[in-house]
C-alpha cells in the first residue's frame, strides 16, 4: 500500500497556518489530528549525510549539528531544526531529533506485532499528545479511524490471545491486552488509504488517554528497506 497524501476530505485532519495555532487548537468535534502544512527550505539530505552511517536510532543534539561541515543550504535546514526544538522547548516540551536508520523489530510478534511499524495509537496515563515532523527520508504514515480495525476486536486474532492468555474473555483478559499494548494496534481495513505525513509538516496528534474527547490518530513508521536513506525525526 502506497500512501496517499493526506486526504483533504477527511474531517480529522484540520490545518493550521502557525505553530501558535498549532499549539492552541483542541482536539475537539472529531478532529484528533492538526498538521501545519510547512515546504522547509534547506538541504536536510546534506545534515543526514554529514551525520555520517550508523545503526538504530542516534539522538541529534544542537552542538553536534552546528559543528556539522555544511553548505549554506545545509545550515539553513541546521537552523530549521534548532528552531524547531526551541519553538517546542518553550511550551515546556521535551522533543527529541532523531537520525533513525532503523527500529527494533518484534521479534517473535505472537499474534499482534506491537513495534513501531504496525498501526497504532500512542498512549498516556493523563491527557497528552504526540508531536512529530519527518525532515528527510520516508515520512510517518497515518490510519484514518473509520479506515481502521482494533486487532484485539478482529475474531481469529481473539482467539489466539485468548489461547496465549489462557483464561476467559473478562476484565483480567482485557487487562492483559493493555499491559502487552495489543489494544493500541489496528489493522488497516480492506479498502484503507493509508497517508502520508510528509516531509517537513509539523504534526500534533492526539493519543489514547481516559476522559479524551477523541479517538487516537492511528500512526506508524513507514517501512525502511535497506539503502534507504535514514529518517530526521523529531519527536515529543
Ligand atoms: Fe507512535
Amino acid at each position: 500500500m502506497k500512501p496517499l497524501n493526506f486526504p483533504v476530505d477527511y474531517p480529522r485532519i484540520r490545518q493550521v497556518h502557525s505553530f501558535q495555532e498549532l499549539v492552541s487548537t483542541p482536539f475537539a468535534d472529531c478532529v484528533n489530528a492538526l498538521c501545519w502544512e510547512r515546504s522547509l527550505p534547506g538541504d536536510f539530505g546534506e545534515v543526514v549525510e554529514r551525520l555520517g552511517g550508523g545503526e538504530g536510532i542516534v539522538a541529534l543534539d544542537e552542538v553536534g549539528l552546528l559543528a556539522l561541515p555544511v553548505s549554506a543550504a545545509g545550515r539553513v535546514a541546521v537552523e530549521w531544526l534548532l528552531a524547531d526544538l526551541r519553538l517546542l522547548r518553550a511550551q515546556e516540551r521535551a522533543p527529541v531529533l532523531n537520525c533513525i536508520h532503523g527500529y527494533p523489530r518484534d521479534e517473535q510478534p505472537g499474534p499482534v506485532a506491537t513495534d513501531v511499524f504496525s498501526f497504532h495509537a500512542d498512549s498516556a496515563p493523563v491527557e497528552a499528545d504526540t508531536w512529530l515532523c519527518t525532515y528527510h527520508g520516508p515520512a510517518s504514515e497515518g490510519l484514518r479511524n473509520d479506515e481502521a480495525l482494533r486487532r484485539v476486536d478482529i475474531p481469529a486474532t481473539r482467539a489466539e490471545l485468548l489461547k496465549l492468555f489462557g483464561g476467559q474473555d473478562d476484565v483480567e483478559f482485557r487487562e492483559f491486552l493493555n499491559e502487552n499494548c495489543y489494544d493500541l494496534h489496528y489493522a488497516p481495513a480492506p479498502q484503507a488509504r493509508p497517508f502520508s505525513f510528509g516531509l517537513g509538516n509539523l504534526w500534533r496528534i492526539a493519543v489514547d488517554y481516559p476522559g479524551s474527547p477523541v479517538p487516537p490518530c492511528i500512526h506508524r513508521a513507514p517501512e525502511t528497506a535497506p539503502g534507504q536513506p535514514p529518517r530526521l525525526l523529531l519527536i515529543s
